[in-house]
């Protein structure tokens, strides 16, 4: 069977908010910020009821991602699914950004101390949330979907995407981005700028016909194929210590 899984969209140029429909049931790709919760809510119930909602997939522990997280789990009864290393990160409920994290532009420098003043409630797994602790570990795999976790480090430690077998389209949370905010399909942070480069490299490798980033607007992985050698020698901004 080709074609079973449907991607929805109901964020904006911004934020993406991805809803993947599949034979069985949705899976919600992360939340929204703090507060989201109702707007989103509104928006996927032209799409679907809440109920149907059987999977939320964090890609990451940013506060865009994660902000209503427990909200969308609790209402919708879905199980989430994460990477443990997203699990120290969502129990303080705030941005983490170790040592040597730096942003891509001169301007993005000014978003750090926002994303430092920015938290959410906290998450908290339960029974039934699954805990991802390498690419082993394939729940939608396992449950006869045709959907693989890519493990997808450097944006943050935790960064996880999906990579839809049948059609060969990657949801790669923020590996990557394709808005006005970042250059060369960089992301505005970075943790790690090796690991991201190795996350490209796989990402190449995997040869997916469409990407879909969760700033900005889909590309083809000829972009990450022209830009790879910028991040050979790319050089971080840092905000000012005090
Ligand atoms: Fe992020």
């Amino acid at each position: 069977m080709t074609q079973s899984i449907r991607i929805h969209e109901i964020g904006n140029y911004m934020l993406r908010q991805y809803l993947l429909e599949t034979p069985q049931g949705w899976i919600a790709l992360d939340s929204g910020y703090a507060g989201g919760f109702s707007a989103y809510r509104h928006k996927l119930e032209k799409r679907t009821s809440i109920g149907q909602v059987k999977y939320v997939f964090l890609t990451h522990s940013h506060n865009d991602h994660a902000g209503f997280l427990t909200e969308l789990v609790q209402k919708s009864g879905a199980q989430l699914i994460l990477n443990e290393q997203s699990l120290p990160r969502l129990a303080r409920g705030e941005n983490v950004m170790p040592e040597g994290t730096g942003f891509t532009t001169r301007a993005g420098v000014m978003l750090s101390a926002l994303m430092k003043r920015s938290s959410f409630p906290p998450v908290l797994p339960d029974e039934t949330t699954v805990i991802l602790r390498s690419e082993v570990d394939q729940p939608f795999l396992a449950a006869g979907l045709p959907i693989r976790v890519v493990f997808l480090p450097g944006h943050t430690a935790d960064s996880i995407g999906l990579y839809l077998e049948e059609t060969r389209e990657l949801l790669c949370g923020d590996a990557a981005g394709n808005a006005i905010i970042a250059p060369a399909r960089q992301a505005i942070v970075i943790e790690d700028v090796p690991a991201f480069a190795a996350s490209w490299d796989k990402i190449i490798s995997l040869d997916p016909r469409c990407i879909y980033p969760s700033h900005g607007n889909p590309f083809g992985v000829e972009d990450l194929v022209r830009f790879r050698s910028k991040l050979d020698d790319l050089t971080l901004f840092y905000p000012k210590k005090h």
